[in-house]
């Protein structure tokens, strides 16, 4: 069964995934980057071209997909705005919210020169903040399993959520 990541922007779910992959013998999927290789194009561009609506429907196709895999899932941030996505989330047993305070996440989305996030690009603090608000409840509704990441190192939340699903 798959452990699926869910959680805002920043709150550490590919590089979680990717440990937890390694330490469970998993393959880690990261939807972000299949979708991304569905899109044959980066995430940023298809938003400018296609919209938001749009990249919500291929979304979750590919958690549909995905999701009986046996593998490790990192989400999309957004991925909990759609309704259809989160019935399917909320059948799993093994949904992992990982959890921040927007403060922490606004700094790490900040720091991170790597990846461009359009929401990010095209919201100023505030607005980014009531995203956020606006989804917490969402992330609660369709997690088995909430874990604290404020203070902790990726391998520290890895550690809780090995002992959590054990
Ligand atoms: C989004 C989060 C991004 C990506 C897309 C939309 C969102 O993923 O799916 O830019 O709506 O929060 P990360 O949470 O991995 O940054």
């Amino acid at each position: 069964m798959a452990i699926i990541l869910i959680g805002f922007m920043g709150a550490g779910k590919t590089s979680v995934g990717k440990l937890l992959g390694k330490k469970t013998e998993k393959n880690f999927i990261d939807l972000d980057y299949e979708i991304s290789k569905r899109l044959q194009m980066p995430i940023s561009e298809f938003f400018v071209e296609y919209g938001e609506e749009k990249f919500r429907e291929i979304e979750h196709e590919l958690l549909l997909e995905y999701h009986q895999s046996s593998g490790v899932i990192s989400t999309g941030g957004g991925c909990i705005e759609t309704v259809a996505c989160r019935e399917l989330l909320k059948q799993q047993t093994q949904v992992i919210y990982l959890q921040a305070e927007f403060n922490t996440l606004w700094n790490r989305i900040i720091d991170d020169q790597l990846n461009i996030r359009p929401l990010a690009q095209s919201n100023e603090s505030k607005d980014l903040k009531r995203i956020y608000q606006k989804r917490l409840e969402f992330y609660e509704d369709c997690a088995a399993h909430t874990i604290a990441t404020d203070h902790l190192t990726t391998e520290d939340v890895v550690k809780q959520i090995l002992q959590t699903i054990d």
